[in-house]
């Protein structure tokens, strides 16, 4: 389930090694093309999956991870679904979905951390579309990192790393054909993620 914590503290070993993360990895997926072992290119990695995946079930999940996790005392942070059941069924790899989700949920933590919330999962379908909406009542975006926010190593974090965004958005996008876009809550001045997958054919 915490993949996205658990390579952050990869990355963190890896720094504590004096490595660092992104050299150390380009030089293992270079390196054995350049001897030539791989005359048909580097191998891509894994496929995702493509199997109808209920985006309800996928937040519960998620939400479930969080919930014992969330202040409580001085600056409560309050987490809610809403959702039709366990659908709608995006085509999709449940595993990656988690990951993306859990990515933008753990901003939304750390955006309410110390002055406390509410966080808004919503999950609904569209014509063509399934989608997982996350809305929090924090600060909102800072307006240095608004148009490079889902780019890798953009950070407004002391000690952040910046690849939260980056990974949700190759998740969504490449992975699935999806979308994710962030807008401002006007009402709050909060963030607001959207996740978009296209729907499982029945
Ligand atoms: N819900 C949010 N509220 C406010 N800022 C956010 C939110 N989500 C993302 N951000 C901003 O986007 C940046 C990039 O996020 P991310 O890629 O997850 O990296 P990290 O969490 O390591 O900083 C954050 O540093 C923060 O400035
Ligand atoms: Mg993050």
């Amino acid at each position: 389930m915490n993949i996205v914590a658990s390579s952050v503290a990869a990355m963190c070993s890896a720094r504590r090694r004096n490595i660092r993360p992104a050299a150390a990895s380009v030089a293992i997926i270079v390196s054995p093309a350049s001897r030539g072992e791989w005359p048909a290119g580097p191998p891509a990695g894994r496929p995702a999956r493509r199997e109808p995946t209920g985006l309800g079930a996928v937040a519960e999940r998620v939400i479930a991870y969080f919930r014992p996790r969330l202040p409580t005392l001085a600056h409560p942070v309050h987490l809610t679904l809403t959702a039709p059941g366990s659908g709608p069924l995006a085509n999709g790899d449940p595993v990656l979905i988690e990951w993306a989700l859990e990515a933008v949920l753990k901003n939304a933590v750390d955006a309410l951390s110390g002055r406390g919330g509410a966080i808004d999962v919503v999950v609904t379908a569209t014509a063509d579309r399934a989608r997982i909406q996350v809305r929090d009542d924090g600060p909102g975006i800072p307006i240095e990192v608004r148009n490079t926010l889902f780019e890798p190593g953009v950070t407004t974090k002391q000690g952040g790393w910046g690849i939260g965004l980056a990974l949700a958005r190759r998740i969504v996008e490449q992975q699935h054909g999806g979308r994710i876009t962030y807008q401002p809550v006007a009402e709050t001045g909060g963030a607001e993620f959207v996740l978009e997958f296209p729907l499982a054919r029945p």
